[in-house]
C-alpha cells in the first residue's frame, strides 16, 4: 500500500514507538505507517543511538517528539512514561522493536557465550518488555483497551544457529508477552508478539550468515519474505480497534514459512547441485 493513503485505522490514537534507528529499521517503517493511519506518537531510542542524529528526520516527518531511553535502565523507562504523558496524555499503543546481542555482534559461538553479554542480550531484547509494561502501568500512561506489540523471530521456536543467544531472548520475550497479556486483559489491554521474517535492517545485517537466512526463508515461504513496510501494515491492524480480542499470541508474519515443509524450487536446486557433484 502507498505511504500517502491510509484507512484512518489509528485516527485519534497515541503511542510510543521504540527502536527506530535508520530508514531501514522496522520501527521506522511502522512509525510512517502509524502516521499515515492518523496516529500521534513519541519516538524513543537509546541515548547512544540518538547521538547518530538519524532519528531527527523521522521526528520531523511525523511531528513526533523524541525522548531518549535506554530500555535496560529503570529510571529512564519511568521517565519516558512520565514525559510521554506530559507530551501526549495517556496512550493507546506501544511498539517494542528493540534487540541487540553483544555475543552475536562479537561473533561468540553459542557454546562459548560471554555470560555478562548473555545477560545484556536478555535484558535489552526481552526483559525490557517487562520493564516497559511495568512502568507504563505504574505511571498510568496506558489506556484501557491499549495494544502492545513486540517484534520477535522464529528462532524462539526453532534452531537458527547463527542467531545464537538471540534465540533464547526471543523465547523469553514471547513468554513475557503471554504472561503480561494475561495480567492486563482485565483492562482490555492486548499484548502480542509479531514474528517477522528476516528483514534487511542494521540489526539483521549484523548477524553472521544473515544473507543465507534471508535467502533460505525467501525460498521456503510460499509468499516470500515480507518487507519492513508490510510488517508495518500488519502492526497497524494490531494497534487498531479491529483486533480487540487478539492477545497473548505470537503471530507469524513470514509469508507462510512457519507451516511450510519443502519448497519445490529449493529441492530442484539441491537435486541439481548434488547431481553435478557426482
Ligand atoms: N531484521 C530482521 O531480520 C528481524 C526479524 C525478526 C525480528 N526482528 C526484530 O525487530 C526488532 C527491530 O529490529 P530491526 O531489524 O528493525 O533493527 P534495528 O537495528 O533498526 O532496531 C533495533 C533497535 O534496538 C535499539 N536498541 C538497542 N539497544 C537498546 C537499548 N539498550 N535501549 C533502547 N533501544 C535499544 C537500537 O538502537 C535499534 O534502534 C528487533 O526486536 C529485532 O530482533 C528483526
Amino acid at each position: 500500500m502507498s505511504q500517502e493513503k491510509g484507512y484512518g485505522l489509528l485516527k485519534g490514537k497515541k503511542g510510543i514507538i521504540f527502536g527506530a534507528l535508520d530508514e531501514r529499521s522496522i520501527a521506522w517503517r511502522i512509525a510512517l505507517a502509524c502516521k499515515r493511519e492518523g496516529a500521534d506518537f513519541v519516538l524513543t531510542n537509546a541515548p547512544v543511538a540518538l547521538r547518530l542524529g538519524t532519528l531527527d528526520a523521522l521526528g520531523e516527518e511525523t511531528n513526533a517528539p523524541i525522548i531518549p531511553c535506554d530500555v535496560t535502565d529503570d529510571e529512564d523507562v519511568e521517565a519516558l512514561m512520565k514525559k510521554t504523558k506530559e507530551e501526549l496524555g495517556s496512550i493507546d499503543f506501544i511498539l517494542h522493536a528493540v534487540g541487540m546481542s553483544p555475543n552475536v555482534r562479537k561473533k561468540k559461538d553459542y557454546k562459548e557465550l560471554n555470560y555478562n553479554w548473555y545477560k545484556q542480550t536478555l535484558d535489552i531484547s526481552a526483559i525490557s518488555l517487562h520493564r516497559v509494561l511495568h512502568h507504563a502501568e505504574k505511571t498510568g500512561v496506558l489506556n484501557d483497551g491499549a495494544s502492545v506489540v513486540a517484534l520477535s523471530y522464529i528462532g524462539a521456536q526453532r534452531i537458527f544457529s547463527k542467531y545464537s543467544d538471540m534465540n533464547d531472548a526471543k523465547a523469553l520475550l514471547e513468554s513475557i508477552a503471554r504472561n503480561y497479556g494475561s495480567r492486563l486483559a482485565d483492562r482490555g489491554i492486548r499484548v502480542n508478539t509479531v514474528s517477522q521474517a528476516p528483514t534487511k535492517t542494521s540489526a539483521g545485517s549484523g548477524i553472521k550468515g544473515f544473507d543465507s537466512m534471508y535467502t533460505f526463508a525467501e525460498k521456503i515461504a510460499p509468499l516470500g519474505n515480507p518487507s519492513a513496510d508490510e510488517c508495518a501494515d500488519y502492526c497497524v491492524t494490531l494497534f487498531s480497534d479491529l483486533t480487540r480480542k487478539v492477545t497473548m499470541q505470537n503471530l507469524y508474519h513470514d509469508g507462510g514459512f512457519v507451516t511450510s515443509g519443502i519448497s519445490e524450487e529449493m529441492i530442484d536446486g539441491l537435486v541439481k547441485l548434488y547431481a553435478d557433484e557426482e
